[in-house]
């Protein structure tokens, strides 16, 4: 029979250990409901992913199936993995079902991310339309947990009503560091209290003080909000594209580049994105399609 170092050797020979299709088991450490469709999921996992912002995993069920979710903490959490998981369908609908201490598998970290290089000592403005700030959130962490390292951040959040405004304690937070802008808004107040404004994120960006050279722009929620808020800043601000950032999302299996679910144009997005400059995308029209 073989022994357990034979088959962890045997496994090394052919490359499994390191086999991105075999995903690593994980904890569920709680489960804290957000609104009443998403909740936020803290994994412990047996070691840590040393992610890039903007990447995200492969969370599945055995006997169940796969899907992407964001990863939403920042890259120097050790072992501990946040994602907010939105209840969609089958998996979603069967993780949410789950409790702390249980075990979920995990594959990745996949796609490109954000490079935190690209962003020291510039001035940066993040536009995030509802559940956008769930990704953008493991790259406003580690900026703000070094801001000193940056320039002035204009952050621009927008959800559809109060009840689906996410992190708003941490945002508070956010909002005491020097040199960092937040506006918040919902689409209608719903006729609940809210201190935040009312409108589209599009509405607060002709206000903006921004020097274009040294800015970044990312950008990241539902489709039919990237077109506008590019509109609205081309015609105010001359950024050039490769100073623009956006998150774009499709629909995703292997993660890996290698089943085409996620094929925009020539590309897959799960590899090349699911973060790609704005320059990028003048050879992918389908991108923001
Ligand atoms: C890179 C990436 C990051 C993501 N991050 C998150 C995240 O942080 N949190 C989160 O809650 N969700 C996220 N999603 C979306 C998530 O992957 C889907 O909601 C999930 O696959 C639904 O799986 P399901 O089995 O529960 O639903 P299914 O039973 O497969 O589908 C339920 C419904 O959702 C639709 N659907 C499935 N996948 C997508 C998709 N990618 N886009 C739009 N509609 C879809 C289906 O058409 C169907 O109508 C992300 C997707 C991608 C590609
Ligand atoms: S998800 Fe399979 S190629 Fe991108």
């Amino acid at each position: 029979m073989i022994g357990t170092s034979e088959l962890d050797s045997s496994m090394q020979d052919y490359g499994i250990a390191n086999n991105p299709y075999i995903p690593i088991m994980a904890e569920i450490q709680s489960i804290e409901a957000l609104t009443a469709r998403e909740s936020l999921f803290k994994v412990i996992l047996p070691e840590p992913l040393n992610h890039r912002p903007g990447q995200f995993v492969m969370v599945g069920l055995p006997g169940i199936g796969e899907c992407a979710i964001s990863i939403s903490n920042g890259p120097e959490n050790g072992k501990l993995l946040e994602m907010v998981i939105r209840k969609a369908g089958n998996v979603t609908g069967v993780l949410h079902q789950l409790k702390a201490s249980d075990m979920i598998s995990i594959r990745g970290p996949f796609g490109s991310g954000f490079h935190l290089d690209d962003f020291r000592h510039k001035d940066i403005v993040i536009i995030a339309g509802g559940l956008g700030l769930v990704p953008l959130r493991s790259l406003i962490t580690p900026i703000m947990d070094h801001k000193s390292d940056y320039g002035t951040v204009h952050i621009i959040i927008g959800s559809r009503t109060p009840r689906e405004a996410l992190f708003r304690h941490q945002i508070q937070q956010w909002k005491e560091y020097s040199n960092v802008h937040i506006t918040e808004l919902v689409d209608d107040t719903d006729f609940q209290d809210w201190d935040g404004g009312t409108g589209l994120v599009t509405e607060p960006v002709g206000q903006l003080a921004i020097d274009e050279k040294n800015t970044l722009l990312v950008l990241c929620g539902p489709p039919v909000m990237y077109k506008f808020v590019l509109l609205e800043f081309k015609m105010y601000f001359n950024i050039p594209d490769d100073q623009i950032f956006v998150d774009l999302e499709r629909r995703m299996r292997c993660g890996l580049g290698k089943c085409g679910h996620c094929q925009i144009n020539h590309v897959y997005c799960c590899k090349e994105g699911p973060v790609f400059r704005y320059s990028q995308l003048s050879e992918l029209p389908e991108a923001l399609s």
